[in-house]
């Protein structure tokens, strides 16, 4: 049985708090593929000024590579960006249950104005930044997930619980 919940989800959506929620309230491994990729010493915008957004998609799928053979009882938060990748989306699944946070744009607007650290977003109206990502992503985001969670207006604890329900007691999958 696979033990492993892979978190997928626009910028925003909140993999990374509640992968980390669940690291200190549930007992499991928790890895974040961004902040493994920082951990290399580079920041990611860094690595997209100095090297390109393709260099840092390679990054993600080695990230993803290494997990497949190593992660045991582990959230995985993968970047906005991992699920477009057939070779990701392929991994993910070898990985474990994928579990797409979906979050609608109103919220993902507010939670992301402000942010400076994500290249994608810098610059230009981000209302609009966010609709046309969502347009050329959700697709993805739906094929890449075993499972949709609604987190609108819902913490880290009801996330979870959602989770609970459907994945971890061997629920049903995918209702859009
Ligand atoms: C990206 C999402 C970011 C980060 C990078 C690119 C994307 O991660 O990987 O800025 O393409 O959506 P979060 O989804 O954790 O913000």
């Amino acid at each position: 049985m696979l033990n492993n919940i892979v978190l997928i989800g626009f910028m925003g959506s909140g993999k990374t708090t509640l992968g980390r929620w669940m690291m200190e309230n549930v007992q499991m491994e928790f890895v974040d593929t961004d902040e493994y990729i920082e951990q290399q010493g580079r920041k990611i915008k860094e690595i997209f000024a100095c090297e390109g957004e393709e260099y840092f998609r390679r990054l993600e799928t080695k990230v993803l590579e290494e997990l497949v053979l190593k992660a045991h009882n582990t959230v995985v938060s993968v970047g906005g960006g991992v699920p477009l990748k057939e070779q990701n989306r392929k991994l993910m699944r070898e990985i474990g249950a994928v579990v797409y946070l979906r979050t609608r744009q109103e919220n993902l607007l507010k939670r992301l104005e402000g942010d400076t650290a994500r290249p994608l977003l810098a610059g230009g109206d981000l209302k609009e930044k966010i609709h046309n990502l969502m347009e050329a992503r959700q697709d993805l985001y739906y094929r890449a997930a075993d499972f949709v969670v609604d987190t609108d207006g819902k913490t880290p604890p009801q996330v979870y619980n959602d989770i609970e329900d459907r994945v971890l007691s061997g629920g049903e999958a995918k209702e859009k």
